[in-house]
């Protein structure tokens, strides 16, 4: 029989909320990668860390043995499973906390309105976010480029999506990314909290409000409306909706935007590049999202005992798929700690692997290009200054700024037809 030890190979010092990782995490990775890529850390109750290319799309595939399925008890507040570790105590994401044969009957019921020709429908409304919000600034110079665009852009168009009213987007949007960056030890913690609680109250009135009207387009009116399985949509399912639609979408997309214009702002070399050839900025986008992962990591739960690159894992245990690390792996990328805006192919797994692979990736694309496109057409001088600004303390779930003060030579307001 092994002992304890054996069982738990390679252990290591790891942590991935900590500020190390935060301002250290390529070179962990890559050490890691190298010595034990299939790790142990007795942090948070103990899980596994893979950072492996092939090992980590191996676990996400294989979803029986790497299983997403949460349950929490609203009133004991105990949680096992589900996504994040260490496990958060709200009730789950959903399809991204299910798995087969639920998960086929959420996901399907999703597909048909997340089809790429979908996002693509939204890419006017985009284009008009975006430009609105930059005329409320563009006179005076200065933004501040995550509070103020990057992260109401995505806001606004998940609202949009939802049916819920555009007039609260401060609301909605302030909360959403507070909570990402916000520690849980902090005194305005319990605030945010209750920012994001109201965000999924006005999502419960208004899809008890849509089920007195007509079928309309938006997310609400469906769930409101349209059967699965046979049978009407659950408050309860409809809620695990939108926190996986909602939480998914908004300040992931916002974390890549923001990470890409300081990247360009950075090497104007490459920004000169795109700026002549424009369609190049799809391939350019993809290596931002290789490069920059905005979910860093996220977790399984081992269902069976089951050995992975040496590591003997047993059920019961959890493991923290690093896309991140995964997304520098020299095996399948050449020169992966290098930005290369032309990489082709670009295999990456920043949308995941398996089953769970992004269902909001055609929105995020559109949402990137767009803000990309208003920056580069109406204030092409920008100068972001991270060195005034603040990066998130921890980067385990999501790699993002806080906020990135951005000035630019001033320029004139557009027609719109939206006034914020
Ligand atoms: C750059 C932006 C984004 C990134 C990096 C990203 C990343 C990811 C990743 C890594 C997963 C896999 C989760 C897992 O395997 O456990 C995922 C799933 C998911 N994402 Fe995204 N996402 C982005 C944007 C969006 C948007 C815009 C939406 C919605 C509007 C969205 C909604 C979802 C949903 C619902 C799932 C769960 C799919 C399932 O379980 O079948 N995401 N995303």
């Amino acid at each position: 029989m092994d002992s304890q030890e054996d069982l738990k190979r390679c252990p290591v010092d790891f942590d991935h909320e900590s500020r190390t990782h935060a301002s250290n995490w390529p070179t962990e990775f890559r050490e890691l990668r190298g010595k034990c890529p299939v790790a142990w850390t007795e942090k948070h109750g103990g899980y596994w860390v893979a950072t492996r290319y092939q090992d980590v799309v191996a676990m996400a595939q294989d979803d029986a043995t790497f299983s997403s399925f949460k349950t929490f008890d609203p009133h004991s507040g105990e949680v096992t499973g589900g996504i994040t570790i260490p496990a958060t105590p709200i009730p789950r994401g959903l399809p991204v906390e299910s798995d087969r044969p639920d998960w086929n009957m959420f996901r399907t019921y999703l597909n048909r309105r997340f089809a790429p020709k979908a996002a693509e429908a939204r890419r006017a409304k985009v284009r008009k976010y975006a430009d609105s919000l930059l005329n409320r600034v563009i006179e005076t110079g200065e933004i501040d480029l995550v509070n103020e665009f990057t992260g109401p852009v995505p806001a606004m168009t998940t609202m949009e999506l939802m049916g819920l009213p555009l007039e609260e987007w401060r609301e909605f949007a302030d909360p959403l990314h507070e909570m990402v960056f916000t520690p849980k030890e902090a005194p305005e913690y319990p605030h945010v909290i209750a920012g994001v609680q109201w965000i999924f109250k006005r999502c419960i009135e208004t899809f008890h409000q849509r089920k007195t009207e007509p079928l309309g387009d938006d997310l609400l009116s469906y769930f409101a409306h349209e059967k699965i399985d046979g049978r009407a949509v659950t408050e309860e399912e409809m809620l695990s909706f939108c926190n996986n639609i909602i939480t998914g979408g908004v300040d992931t997309t916002t974390a890549l935007t923001t990470h890409a214009l300081v990247y360009l702002n950075e090497h104007p070399e490459d920004y000169r590049r795109l700026q002549e050839e424009p369609k190049l900025l799809p391939v350019a986008r993809e290596e931002f999202v290789r490069f920059f992962t905005p979910i860093h990591g996220l977790a399984r739960n081992v269902s069976r005992d089951v050995e992975m690159d040496g590591a003997k894992m047993e059920k019961g245990d959890r493991v923290y798929l690093a896309w991140s690390a995964a997304n520098r792996d020299p095996e399948v990328f050449t020169d992966p700690e290098t930005v290369d805006i032309a990489r082709f192919p670009n295999r990456h797994i920043a949308f995941g692997a398996g089953m769970h692979r992004c269902i909001g990736s055609f929105m995020a694309r559109v949402m990137f290009e767009e803000m990309m496109h208003v920056v580069m057409v109406r204030i092409p001088d920008y100068r972001t200054h991270p060195d005034r600004a603040r990066r998130y303390t921890s980067v385990g779930t999501i790699n993002g700024w806080v906020d990135m003060p951005t000035s630019f030579t001033p320029g004139p307001k557009i027609e719109t037809g939206l006034v914020l």
